[in-house]
């Protein structure tokens, strides 16, 4: 089967699309043909042995994936060849096939193709838990999105809409703020100028804001959780910046905030039932039409380096998804 390989640690550029061996599912375990592999900045860590997750060498890389499943392990009851599933592995969804437990797939609805889901799952279901479940977004409240129009930002928008929040996103170029402003924002600052702060005074005079996404860090945090109202909420998302911020906790003092920590792979590691379960729970969203999945930008497999670096170096344009083979619906 053909599949991207990470033969050392490095640059994407050191990555190649190889002829391997088709993956053999064992007890419990489903192969599925991946058509479509979604991409996170998390890929382009992983590969440069930068993430606290190291996988083995060689290893095919890459976790969200959307396809069928083509072979059954013994004990298998849940599944039957032909479902369609979705999920995140811990490697393996560069390539044509993958082995995942059958108790970590979720069935693809009907209504999402296979890009979509790609796509779908691990954002919007760390934007399900850190919304709602660690956060408390209510309807009515606004909510800030720093880095809007990256992967997590839009899932966050999409998730953020659904629960009824009204939505202020945050991003770099005027191509990615009209990317956030079509995907929901009622408006969008430039959170690289000197006054966006200010732009943000504006746009919450009457509403204040409640809450933070904050899956950027660095500089960018703290302004932003200083502008939070008496009360509010800053979910820790991520560090796309590469800074990690320090912030003087007369801040939560003060405004009486909190600073929420949300980390979906923890949430899969230590508590698998609620995981599996939000997962689910997402999915009946998108079958229900009560949450409308954030937009992907498609390209081949062959083209999974240049994608990854497109991401490290801050140049994608919303959720990216490799079509591995042709998909359906
Ligand atoms: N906690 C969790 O469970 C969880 C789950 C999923 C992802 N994450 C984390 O969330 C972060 C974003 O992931 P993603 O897949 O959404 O990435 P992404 O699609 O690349 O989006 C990240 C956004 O961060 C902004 N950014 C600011 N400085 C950047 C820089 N120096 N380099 C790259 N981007 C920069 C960019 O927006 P602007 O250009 O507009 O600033 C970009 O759109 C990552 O740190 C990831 O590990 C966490």
């Amino acid at each position: 089967m053909k599949a991207i390989l990470c033969r050392r640690f490095g640059p994407p550029e050191d990555l190649v699309l190889a002829d391997i061996d088709e993956p053999q599912p064992g007890p419990g375990e489903v192969q599925v043909a991946v058509r479509a592999a979604g991409v996170g900045y998390v890929d382009g860590l992983m590969v440069q042995g930068l993430y606290q997750e190291k996988p083995p060498l060689p290893h095919v890389p890459g976790s969200e994936f959307a396809g069928a499943v083509t072979a059954l392990g013994s004990g298998v009851e849940e599944w039957t060849v032909g479902a369609r599933v979705m999920g995140m592995a811990s490697t393996g969804a560069f390539g044509e096939k993958l082995i995942q437990p059958a108790a970590l797939c979720v069935a693809t609805p009907d209504n999402l193709d296979d890009t979509e889901a790609a796509g779908f799952l691990l954002n919007h279901a760390t934007a399900l838990h850190g919304l709602r479940d660690r956060g408390g977004l209510e309807a009515g409240e606004t909510l800030l999105v720093l880095g809007a129009a990256g992967g997590v930002g839009l899932a966050a928008m999409a998730v953020a809409k659904a629960l009824g929040a009204r939505i202020i996103a945050a991003a770099s170029s005027a191509e990615k703020r009209e990317l956030a402003l079509a995907s929901g924002a009622e408006a969008a600052v430039d959170y690289g100028g000197e006054d966006w702060r200010q732009e943000l005074r504006e746009l919450t005079a009457e509403s204040g804001l409640q809450m933070v996404w904050d899956p950027v860090g660095g500089s960018a945090a703290e302004a932003a959780m200083r502008s939070l109202s008496w009360g509010g909420r800053h979910l820790v998302v991520g560090f796309a910046s590469g800074t990690i911020p320090k912030v003087g906790l007369n801040i939560p003092l003060l405004k009486q905030c909190q600073i929420v920590g949300v980390d979906w792979g923890a949430n899969r590691r230590q508590n698998h039932d609620y995981a599996m379960a939000i997962e689910r729970e997402a999915a009946a969203w998108i079958a229900q039409g009560r949450l409308s999945p954030a937009p992907v930008s498609i390209r081949p497999l062959a083209e999974a380096a240049t994608v990854l670096r497109q991401q490290l170096d801050r140049r994608a344009l919303g959720k990216l998804v490799l079509k591995i083979s042709d998909t359906k619906n």
